[in-house]
């Protein structure tokens, strides 16, 4: 496949008046902008009573955007229904772990289990399609999947869907009762009817239900985003996408992924920094203005493997300050080019600015696009017209195998989070960290699904708390030649959350017992001999495996035999560099710690150096610029 690095941006021809249509358009061109994403919140404007179809305006304004050379992603609206949705069907409306149902006036309101609401989101979807299925260049379904705490509702629609759903899976209560252990407080069914949601109980809910619960509801995700994308194939073969987001785990995007051709992602570093990282105050002043330096690289390998072939774009990229994080600062000069320039350093085939005009009206009047509400430029446009020059020099996508794999299970996030076992147990973090670590030695790295049947072509693997290894990643650990870092938690649990016997972690080849697991205080972490801690997560293993690292009382927090080693804690970052350094050195992988700014990326035949620091940094002979990049043909 033959790809083209491009531009683009996120517009709203119903926001303005139809006579600025065309020169903002001809100024997305001149721009050096390919492609304009548009509709994804139309609907009201679409139909605004129920099946009176206004779709002229939008066939215009599909028409005033390819006159121009541009090539529009269509996005289905299904993420706003109107107003008048809610009196045809009252109870589509989501359900939150109260009870109470989620109100119109914002967006994303609907439960994904409500068919009637499916059904009409899948007859907007095959309207548009039908009429614009050979317009348009591409699609986006939806807009953002579990974007303000969406995925789970509580919903009598989701009740009876998950009744039916462990019906078909379980086949009969007995069943459901025996792999649950719902003997344990006298919890047993004797019908599927009388399985309820797992909210409002007294105290928690049965882990394994609560588990079941969020299967299902990824289901429901992957089952109405399906019914889209079969929607739009009938009338198009325009490739398929979703925007994801950052640090979403409600759902599997591996799954939506292998439904669609193309993964593309919602890219705010600045909102997340502030947002949705557990990181010290220090670390969240100094990015502040250029976001943390792993953050989006991460998001970007992780959508790279949720799309087919890799294909992958940043379908919204912050141009200037947002409008929703506690705190909203303006990006570093050069931030927006930077982060374009990360990006396609990770693959993309498109960086999308959100939004072209900052709107002067309703929910995000203080976010930047591309220009201010009075359309002259705003920073980020010069930044983006750089960039659109800078492409006539490396106007190619490339993409290559990178030596080391990280393996992302969502399944397990979810056991995590149903059963944390201590505070800041989370599996994303988990892997972020161990993400970060690689970085920070230069590493580039490629996230693979925890069902990947192959890791050939890696020289180290990493599998950090995936509660329940699957059989074909069984098999690829066993079969390669790289070197393999699994643990903690590795088969912790069954597929239906219960401790297995032989005890966790039965990895062929390690002998490996973990005869009991403690939870940390941040305040009271386990130091290790030879520097650095275990913090949060400690499992005591009995093992007859070479011992590398212990504790400082001689309990072992990792072992090795052949390829395979066993972490059995959650280390912090000292200790991470060092059991990383050993790692990669092992199989050449040369890990050198970098200053604290720069993280390099090698894709293709380009090595990029980023620096992410508000100061420039010498680095390998250069210095690289604050908040600025360096490129190097290898
Ligand atoms: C995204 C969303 C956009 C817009 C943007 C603001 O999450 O898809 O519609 O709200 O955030 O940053």
């Amino acid at each position: 496949m033959s790809l083209t690095r491009t531009l683009g941006t996120c517009y709203y021809p119903e926001h303005w008046p139809e006579d600025i249509w065309a020169e903002d358009a001809a100024r997305m061109a001149d721009l050096g902008l390919i492609w304009v994403r548009i509709g994804e919140f139309a609907w009201s404007r679409l139909e605004p009573t129920p099946g009176d179809l206004h779709f002229d305006w939008l066939d215009r304004a599909i028409d005033t955007l390819s006159n121009a050379g541009l090539k529009v992603v269509l996005g289905t609206p299904t993420a706003t229904p109107p107003r008048w949705m809610l009196d045809r069907h009252p109870d589509m409306l989501a359900v939150d772990p109260e009870g109470h149902p989620r109100r119109f006036g914002s967006r994303r309101h609907y439960c994904f289990s409500r068919d009637a609401y499916r059904d009409e989101a899948v007859r907007i979807t095959r309207l548009l399609a039908q009429r614009f299925g050979r317009k348009v260049h591409a699609w986006q379904t939806d807009n953002e999947y579990g974007c303000h705490d969406t995925i789970y509702s509580y919903s009598d629609a989701a009740r009876r869907g998950f009744r039916d759903w462990l019906a078909q899976k379980y086949q009969s209560t007995g069943a459901l009762n025996h792999a649950w252990g719902n003997i344990f407080w006298s919890m047993d069914y004797d019908s599927f009817d009388q399985v309820d949601l797992p909210n409002l109980t007294v105290t928690e809910p049965n882990p394994a239900h609560a588990l079941e619960f969020r299967r299902f509801s990824s289901d429901q995700v992957a089952r109405f985003n399906g019914a889209q994308v079969a929607a739009i194939r009938a009338h198009s073969d325009a490739p398929i996408s979703h925007n994801y987001m950052g640090r979403i785990v409600e759902f599997d995007h591996f799954t939506t992924g292998r439904q669609m051709e193309i993964a593309t992602w919602d890219s705010y570093p600045l909102g997340v920094l502030e947002d949705r990282l557990e990181d010290s105050a220090e670390h969240k002043r100094r990015y502040a203005r250029q976001g943390d330096p792993d953050f989006q690289a991460f998001h970007h390998d992780l959508y790279r493997a949720v799309g087919e072939n890799g294909r992958w774009w940043v379908m919204e990229q912050q141009p200037g300050p947002v409008n929703w994080a506690p705190h909203n600062p303006a990006p570093l000069p050069g931030m927006v080019r930077f982060w374009t320039w990360e990006a396609f350093a990770h693959g993309a085939e498109c960086v999308a600015y959100f939004r072209w005009r900052q709107v002067p009206f309703a929910q995000e009047q203080y976010h930047a696009g591309l220009l201010r509400p009075d359309s002259v430029e705003a920073e980020g446009f010069a930044e983006a017209a750089q960039v659109a020059c800078e492409l006539k020099d490396m106007p190619r996508v490339e993409r290559s195998q990178a030596p080391v794999a990280l393996v992302f299970d969502y399944d397990s996030a979810w056991s995590w989070a149903v059963q944390p076992q201590g505070e800041g147990c989370d599996y994303f973090r988990l892997v972020f960290e161990l993400y970060r670590g690689l970085r920070k030695l230069g590493l580039s790295i490629d996230i693979i699904p925890p069902d990947t049947a192959s890791v050939d072509g890696y020289s180290l693997v990493l599998v950090p708390g995936v509660t329940t290894l699957s059989k074909p990643l069984k098999a690829a650990i066993a079969a390669t030649n790289a070197q393999v870092v699994l643990g903690p938690r590795t088969n912790a649990k069954t597929h239906s959350f219960s401790i297995p016997v032989p005890l966790p972690p039965a990895i062929p080849g390690l002998d490996v017992t973990v005869s009991r697991v403690e939870t940390l205080r941040h305040d009271m972490p386990l130091a290790a001999e030879n520097g650095g801690n275990v913090k949060l997560w400690f499992e005591q293993i009995k093992t007859s495996d070479e011992i590398i690292e212990t504790t400082e009382n001689g309990a072992p927090i990792l072992v090795k035999s052949g390829h395979l080693s066993y972490l059995a804690g959650w280390p912090d970052e000292v200790l991470l560099e060092r059991i990383l350094i050993r790692a990669a050195s092992i199989v050449g992988l040369n890990p050198q710690p970098l200053p604290r700014d720069i993280r390099v990326r090698n894709t293709g035949k380009t090595r990029f150096t980023f620096n992410h620091g508000p100061m420039p940094v010498e680095f390998g002979g250069q210095i690289i610029p604050a908040a600025g990049l360096l490129w190097t043909r290898t």
